[in-house]
């Protein structure tokens, strides 16, 4: 089983400003509803039991969590239903979450690696909050795939050809079925002309244990950061099975304005 999720939270989330020079972006409410809270909703219906946040210095994430005697104070004096429900839910949420802290962000590759010491089983799951995956539980789905084929899976989406420099693109190898299919490489934001396609990697990865050997040794890659996808360019390089998974659902990109402003009116049309 894949019990165990992590989500790295401790970006900048410039493409957000200025809402993000005081907001955690994951807070920022998406129909009514934190946008954390989707991704959470997803781990705990692919039957994730615990989940590592990974967080920058700013306490508002965690403190999202733990506000017991506030909701205790207002139950105690309002008596209101839904504000017990609410509670409930975040009571619900933070005993499954454990927080680990990267101090700066120094990319999503640095982000994975704090969180080494929690990590038990063979297999876990990570998913980047900014995307989101509506209509269908895609780490349910993945979970499924990795545990059949006992190797790692990466969510994957056809791109436009002028957006490749935003995505991690890889090319195929051998195709298991119509939606699945082994990954002969990727790369990190390639430029139009040395993208090997326009298949991209979607922020949902089932990563083996064995990938924190390569973060410890990885360089900073493109723009200075340390990122996760050439470490699975290193395992896929000495023979890692990984598999590339054609989602279902609808991809809503939640971390640009456009993109944020465009997937709260989608989901509140759910
Ligand atoms: P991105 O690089 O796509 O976004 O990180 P960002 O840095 O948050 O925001 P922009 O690009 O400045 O607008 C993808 C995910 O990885 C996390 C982010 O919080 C986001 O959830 N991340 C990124 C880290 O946790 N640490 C890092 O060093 C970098």
């Amino acid at each position: 089983m894949i019990r165990q999720a992590i989500i790295p939270l401790a970006g900048l989330g410039t493409r957000l400003l200025p809402l993000t020079s005081v907001f955690a972006k994951e807070l920022l409410p998406m129909n009514g509803k934190a946008g954390i809270e989707y991704i959470l909703d997803e781990c705990i219906d692919a039957g994730i039991k615990e989940v590592v946040f990974i967080i920058s210095k700013k306490k508002m994430i965690k403190d999202y969590f733990y506000k017991d005697s506030f909701y205790k104070r207002i139950i105690k004096k309002k008596k209101d239903k839904r504000i017990i429900n609410e509670y409930r839910k975040i009571l619900k949420y933070k005993k499954m979450i454990k927080f680990v802290y990267q101090n700066k962000p120094l990319g999503t590759g640095d982000a994975v690696l704090k969180t080494k010491k929690f990590i038990k089983d063979k297999y876990f799951l990570m998913l980047l909050p900014d995307d989101l995956i509506v209509k269908n539980n895609c780490s349910k789905d993945m979970i499924n795939i990795s545990m059949k084929n006992k190797c790692s899976v990466m969510a994957s989406m056809k791109v436009k050809k002028n957006n490749v420099s935003r995505w991690g693109i890889y090319s195929l190898s051998k195709r298991l079925n119509r939606n699945n299919f082994f990954i002969k490489d990727v790369i990190e934001k390639p430029t139009i002309k040395s993208a090997p396609s326009t298949n991209a990697v979607i922020g949902r990865y089932i990563l083996p244990k064995k990938i924190f050997s390569k973060l410890k040794n990885l360089k900073p890659g493109k723009g200075g950061e340390i990122h996760i996808t050439d470490a699975i360019k290193k395992l896929i390089n000495e023979g890692d099975k990984f598999i590339g998974h054609k989602f279902r659902g609808k991809y809503l990109d939640c971390g640009s304005m456009s993109g944020y402003i465009k997937s709260g009116i989608e989901i509140s049309k759910l």
